[in-house]
């Protein structure tokens, strides 16, 4: 099985953006991570990044064609894209999950970090549990495939 892990904007920047909220590895090493938990799983995980909204968009049109179940960490667009929601809530039409990251955990942030445009239409939300989240989320994946 395939997954996609879609990283929005400035998760190109890990390892250098703000590492102390962040943690000091790269988007490679998640990239690295993300592969070797998936083929504990059996799964062969596509990480990609990007910071552009239409891109990401894309993306999710581009899974929900070919029903890739779906990790997500939307970044800020989590905050307050509609379009990228939009996008999302289009798993429901083909019964894939989407599972929610965030490295960090936005409740205990800026309060313009505390609301998600993207929970309401995602399987589940993994938040503030650093790369170990798309660990959980791939996890979650194999469960709920599982079923
Ligand atoms: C983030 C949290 C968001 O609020 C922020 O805009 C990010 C990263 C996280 O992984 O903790 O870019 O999604």
């Amino acid at each position: 099985t395939k997954i996609v892990v879609v990283n929005g904007p400035n998760l190109g920047r890990l390892g250098v953006r703000e590492p102390e909220i962040y943690g000091s590895d790269t988007l490679d090493n998640l990239r690295t991570a993300c592969t070797q938990w998936g083929e504990e799983l059996g799964f062969k995980v596509d990480v990609r990044q990007s910071d552009s909204e239409a891109e990401v968009i894309q993306w999710i049109h581009q899974a929900v064609d070919e029903k890739t179940p779906i990790v997500m960490n939307p970044a800020a667009f989590t905050h307050y894209s509609y379009g990228l929601a939009d996008a999302a809530a289009q798993v429901t039409d083909v019964d894939i999950p989407l599972i929610e990251v965030h490295i960090s955990n936005p409740a205990a942030r800026e309060s313009f970090r505390k609301h998600s445009v993207i929970s309401p239409i995602a399987t589940g939300t993994i938040t503030g549990m650093g790369f170990y989240g798309y660990k959980l989320a791939l996890e979650a994946i194999s469960n709920i495939l599982e079923d």
